[in-house]
């Protein structure tokens, strides 16, 4: 009863550990026990609810109703006659399952989330999965590459030490309700392990030094001297010896870092082909053990706002680089150009953008007002020469070996070269014009997507927003389908250019409250799509088969769309440092022929866009619909009459 004893540890995992290694195939991740007692970080957690199952006629309903405006009634009735027989037939029993793993589990969707959506992916985690942020893009900082890193490098040790002292206070949502904060634990010290059919998360309780990645080579630099963390001047010099060093690479070292960005099986053979022993294991645990990995690069990126491809080639850099100068499994690689500008490739498994975010707000905010460079951009103090130098990982990679990366490279090549990102800053209005439209941002903003996107494709289209369910114990994301019968009613009015204003003035404001309400519904667990994944998931657990499900789990989305929070921790008065704006940071395509769609409602007068598109597909070009997204905010501010001079 192979399936039988796999539904019971996945419904009971706290019962699968007690019965023993035979159950428990997959290596347990390392989370540390959260107790009540603690300080800070943590001391909500127990008192935070668990995330409910919804009733299945309720999913059933607003999922119907969710895909209404994208079928005809011929396609709508075959839908819902699939939705109400399976609903009849074969859910209660799933439904069962599952609210029994409810009661045991401290949160019914996210471990198989976890799994199934991330860790048993087979295939290239770049691009598909991993994501970019960016820096500050409107301030010099300094253009001394190793001073960059020195000062940064310093910051975010900074914050590892206030995480394992719980010295940084949970994010409250509204203000006032706290947000799990499980997601922080893995955020250091952590590498995804391939398998064959399934990787595995590794997290570290130690982990003392990282790992860095020059035209090449690959080396090891503590962080700290007996029980101190580096200075910043100290670990400038490290990285400077670093880039100093014009020794050349190993074979096979160069384009190393390509097994983690081409097919998952590929590089676990590799791995146990040829990295199992003598010096290759113990340079590869270098990697994997380390805090996390970073990139010296070659190039210089920026952004100039009046040449929108400097913002895109800067994230292109930041998503795929050249496919080997990144260590995509690492919880994340930061990557530091040439010219002193820097960002983050982050692997997904083991949290979502926002728990990055709030690290990434702290390091920027601690590079700029508490570090600070001196005049000629160096950090502040003084070196102290006596350092040992970084190590250089030695390597023995022999020629089979050297042809299994040499395949990856060129897997993850022509995955990247595919991709076409377009970045702009929108620079006509943000934040503060929208709210005097009296109208949330975010909805505005998504309904300037389905505009957009019909006038781009002149179809509507499944759309994907993510959300947060942080309320609950362990939650990580729900879905809000964003294209809903509300906002299509407005778009097709505006189309049509024969409505008055005040009729789509009352049309867009259906249409956000409807958005605003989807949004509350995915955040407060009353979502569509996790309760029907993990409905899927006890279906295949149990060896039965829904037509329903099956269709439903294989709809591609392709509108998939993000909005990058921001402000989560205020460490500094944006009225005040106005130019001190991250553009958050983007991923690649969802589907072959959709888009990509990230945004930032950077402050009060601009909002930054990340489209991403596949130049295979005949059907998108990610510039075209950035065109048509920065026109659909423009007549949607229109319709309201409000502009920027009133402002
Ligand atoms: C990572 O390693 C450091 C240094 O060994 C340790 O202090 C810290 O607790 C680890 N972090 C986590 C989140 O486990
Ligand atoms: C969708 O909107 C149309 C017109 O706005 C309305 O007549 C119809 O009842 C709505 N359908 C649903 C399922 O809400």
């Amino acid at each position: 009863m192979r399936f039988g004893a796999q539904l019971l540890k996945s419904l009971f995992p706290c019962i699968s550990l007690a019965l023993g290694p035979t159950l428990c195939s997959v290596p347990q991740i390392c989370v540390r026990l959260v107790s009540s007692g603690r300080p800070m970080l943590y001391s909500f957690q127990t008192s935070l609810p668990k995330l409910p199952v919804p009733s299945v006629s309720d999913t059933i309903r607003r999922y119907l109703e969710s895909v209404r405006p994208l079928l005809d009634d011929k396609e709508y009735h075959h839908k819902e006659a699939l939705a109400k027989d399976f609903q009849n037939k074969m859910a209660p029993r799933l439904q069962k399952y599952l609210i029994l793993k409810s009661w045991w589990a401290t949160n019914y969707v996210s471990d198989w989330w976890e799994e199934y959506i991330y860790l048993r992916g087979r295939t290239p985690i770049m691009v598909n999965s991993n994501y970019y942020v960016m820096d500050f893009v409107l301030i010099k900082n300094t253009e001394l590459q190793a001073a960059r890193l020195g000062n940064v490098v310093h910051a975010m040790i900074t914050y590892r030490r206030r995480l394992d002292r719980e010295q940084i206070k949970p994010v409250m949502a509204l203000g006032i309700v706290p947000m799990c904060s499980y997601q922080m634990e893995r955020m250091f010290n952590t590498t995804r392990i391939p398998g064959k059919e399934t990787d595995v998360l590794q997290h570290l309780a130690e982990s003392r030094h990282v790992a860095v990645y020059h035209k090449g080579r690959f080396f090891k630099v503590w962080l700290y001297e007996g029980s101190s963390l580096l200075k910043p001047r100290d670990l400038e010099l490290q990285f400077q010896r670093i880039l100093d060093d014009p020794s050349p690479p190993q074979p096979g070292e160069e384009r190393l870092a390509a097994l983690t960005a081409g097919g998952r099986v590929e590089w676990a053979q590799a791995r146990q082909t040829f990295f199992s022993s003598g010096r290759n294991k113990a340079s590869l645990d270098t990697i994997e053990r380390a805090a996390f990995f970073v990139a010296l690069d070659e190039e210089c990126h920026c952004h100039d706002p009046t040449d929108d491809a400097c913002l895109s080639l800067y994230g292109k850099a930041l998503l795929h680089g050249n496919c080997c100068n990144r260590w995509f499994d690492k919880s994340f690689t930061l990557v530091v150009f040439k010219n002193g500008k820097m960002g983050l490739n982050t692997e997904h498994a083991w949290a979502d953008a926002p728990i990055i975010g709030h690290l990434w707000e702290f390091v920027l905010a601690t590079d700029v007002f508490h570090l600070g460079y001196t005049d000629t951009g160096h950090c502040l103090g003084t070196p102290n020469a006596a350092l040992p130098h970084p190590q250089r990982l030695q390597w023995d990679i022999p020629e089979q070996c050297q042809a299994v990366i040499e395949r990856s490279y060129q897997v993850a090549k022509a995955l990247a070269d595919d991709v076409e990102l377009y970045c702009f800053q929108f620079l006509s209005f943000g934040k503060g014009l929208i709210k005097k439209c009296r109208t949330s941002p975010d909805a505005f903003v998504q309904i300037s997507l389905q505009l957009a996107h019909f006038r781009d494709r002149g179809k509507f289209c499944l759309t994907y927003e993510a959300s947060m369910t942080r309320m609950f114990r362990e939650g990580r994301t729900e879905t809000v389908r964003s294209c809903t019968n509300e906002s299509t009613a407005f778009v097709k009015a505006m189309v049509e250019g024969t409505h008055k204003k005040a009729d789509l003035q009352s049309l867009f404001r259906k249409a956000s409250e409807k958005h605003q309400n989807m949004y509350r519904l995915a955040m407060t667990g009353a979502g569509i799509d996790r309760h029907l994944f993990c409905l899927y998931v006890v279906s295949k657990y149990l060896g039965v088969s829904s037509p329903f499900l099956a269709e439903v789990l294989s709809e591609p989305w392709r509108l998939s769309t993000s909005q990058t929070t921001q402000f989560q921790i205020r460490m500094f008065d944006p009225n005040k440092y106005p130019n001190h704006l991250a553009p958050g940071g983007g991923f690649g395509p969802v589907a072959d022929d959709g888009y990509g769609v990230s945004y930032m409602i950077a402050g009060e007068d601009t909002i930054f866009f990340h489209i991403s598109s596949k130049f295979s597909s005949s059907e998108t070009n990610a510039q075209r619909f950035g065109n048509h997204i920065r026109q659909a905010l423009l007549d949607i501010a229109d319709l309201f009459q409000v502009s920027k001079a009133d402002s």
